[in-house]
């Protein structure tokens, strides 16, 4: 590939001059590059087109996330949620990324009570008492939107209401503290500390990711504290954060059904998830 020059078109496809573009974010990268940290592709640096493609998605995926609300209560399966999604998306004119996804049976992921991630909707019924996280992905033009959140089924106990808004502050602080070119690992260190902070784990066997035209690309988004140097988030980049915080242990085995992720203490676990897309002035939630 030909060097570009300052008077040339920018790589990003917007039309301007790279001088007055992209230059300065591409000294930026390779100065930080050469400190040692790992930089994003341009093909994770997304244009003001894409951005907008993904927005609709994302606002997709939050509408049925919302919708929700008046839909999860005592007496309800996760298959009845998992059809509900399936007409809402199919509606809506978009695709739910998960059906067939490796396999995957279902649209929707339905996480309950000690279920870390990846649950399967089935004929289980809902009962007062339990905490539930509905995962939600659509496919809309070509774009991806993932988001999750938890649900309370009636009254819960003070103990998981609490899980589920630490978990909730941890997502909302990563992204609030998070800048452009920070290392990802700023992400990891915030959770950790709000979790620890009120007794809680993170889990590490799972992240967030890049996505936008792909649902799981990279950077891996770790949750827990790392030692190695993450990717730099860059302007342009759009990812997920989507931690999951354990009441007891944080470790988690997957059931025979190979998807079901559990605590290894059977206690409870809580997850919330946004896809961001870093701007100049900082991260922002899509979902
Ligand atoms: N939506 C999940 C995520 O946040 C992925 C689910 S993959 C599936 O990355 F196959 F389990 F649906
Ligand atoms: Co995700
Ligand atoms: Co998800």
């Amino acid at each position: 590939m030909k060097k570009l020059s300052r008077n040339d078109l920018c790589w990003c496809g917007s039309g301007e001059k790279y001088k007055r573009c992209h230059l300065e974010f591409d000294e930026r990268l390779s100065f930080l590059k050469k400190q040692g940290f790992p930089v994003p592709v341009r093909s994770l640096i997304y244009s003001e087109k894409d951005i907008a493609a993904i927005q609709k998605v994302c606002h997709l995926t939050k509408r049925l996330l919302d919708e929700l609300n008046d839909i999860i209560k005592p007496g309800i399966t996760t298959n009845a949620i998992d059809t509900w999604v399936y007409d809402e998306t199919i509606k809506a004119g978009a695709l739910p990324a998960p059906l067939n996804y490796k396999g995957f049976p279902k649209s929707i992921c339905t996480s309950i009570n000690e279920v870390v991630c990846h649950g399967i909707p089935s004929d289980r019924v809902l009962v007062e008492g339990d905490i539930i996280n509905v995962d939600i992905t659509c496919i809309l033009d070509g774009y991806y939107g993932d988001s999750c959140r938890m649900y309370k089924v009636g009254k819960v106990s003070d103990t998981a209401s609490r899980l589920i808004e630490v978990t909730k502050q941890c997502l909302d602080a990563s992204i609030a503290i998070l800048k452009p070119f920070d290392p990802l690992n700023v992400v990891g260190d915030e959770i950790t500390r709000i979790a620890h902070k009120n007794g809680f784990s993170v889990v590490d066997m799972f992240g967030g990711h890049g996505i936008g035209k792909n649902f799981h690309d990279e950077p891996f988004v770790y949750h827990c504290t790392r030692k190695d140097k993450q990717m730099i988030c860059a302007p342009g980049m759009v990812f997920t954060i989507e931690p999951m915080i354990n009441e007891g242990k944080k470790g988690c085995k997957i059931l025979s059904d190979n998807w079901t992720a559990i605590t290894v203490d059977k206690k409870l676990s809580a997850q919330w998830e946004h896809t961001i897309v870093m701007t100049d002035s900082g991260a922002v939630p899509l979902t």
